[in-house]
């Protein structure tokens, strides 16, 4: 009974029912319009090729002649598969990191991550910056941030087990206290 009176009160209303076909129309028409810019613009966005970093991962500056001590192959094993993509002058790209808006992001992360920190060119960093580098590396991957999680969900062999994360972390932190930083240079960084 409710039913009925609704809908005879409902279909009472021309006006209503004109607006909800107008509605529905317009609504067709706009979906269809931003279909197709969306499709032109992906399209476009295929035509943008970021610049890729395929250099040396390691130079006459690496993270290897930076080190006191020769750095351990199972350390430098594990920087090259997790890290080296974002902080090191040479990353391997995967065949759809040519699809954009997939390459320019990951371009992004990779120029980010480089200008924090270059594995390849560790070397140039003054003594402070260098110390400070090693306890953020410690830091970073004890409390998961590095490395970015939305890349380890397709570089799933670059994700570090707790055993990783320890053997990094003793090697950085170990690495911290052999820089020794002049008294003028101490302080807040
Ligand atoms: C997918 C790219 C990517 C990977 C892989 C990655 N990082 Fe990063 N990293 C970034 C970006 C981007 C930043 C800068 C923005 C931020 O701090 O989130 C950064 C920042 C950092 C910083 C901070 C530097 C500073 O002091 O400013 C450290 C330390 C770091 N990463 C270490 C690592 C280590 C160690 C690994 C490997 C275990 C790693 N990252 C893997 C992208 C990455």
């Amino acid at each position: 009974m409710l039913r009925f009176f609704y809908v005879k009160h409902f279909l009472a209303r021309e006006n209503h029912k004109l607006v909800i076909q107008n509605f529905v129309k317009m609504k067709r028409i706009s979906f269809k319009k931003v279909a197709i810019a969306l499709g032109v613009i992906l399209v476009v966005l295929q035509f943008i090729r970021p610049a890729k970093n395929e250099g040396e991962a390691y130079t006459t500056n690496d993270i290897t002649h930076t080190v006191s001590a020769p750095i351990p192959d199972d350390v430098k094993k594990i920087l090259e598969t997790s890290c080296f993509d974002c902080h090191s002058n040479h990353t391997n790209y995967p065949w759809y990191t040519n699809i954009q808006p997939i390459g320019l992001w990951m371009q992004n992360h990779v120029d980010d991550g480089k200008k924090h920190l270059n594995f390849s060119e560790y070397n140039t960093y003054k003594p402070k910056r260098k110390k400070h580098k090693l306890e953020e590396i410690g830091e970073e991957i004890k409390e998961h941030e590095m490395p970015l999680f939305s890349y380890t969900l397709i570089h799933t062999d670059a994700k570090m087990s707790d055993e990783q994360i320890a053997l990094v972390t003793n090697w950085a932190n170990a690495e911290v206290e052999k820089i020794i930083l002049p008294d003028s240079l101490k302080g807040a960084e």
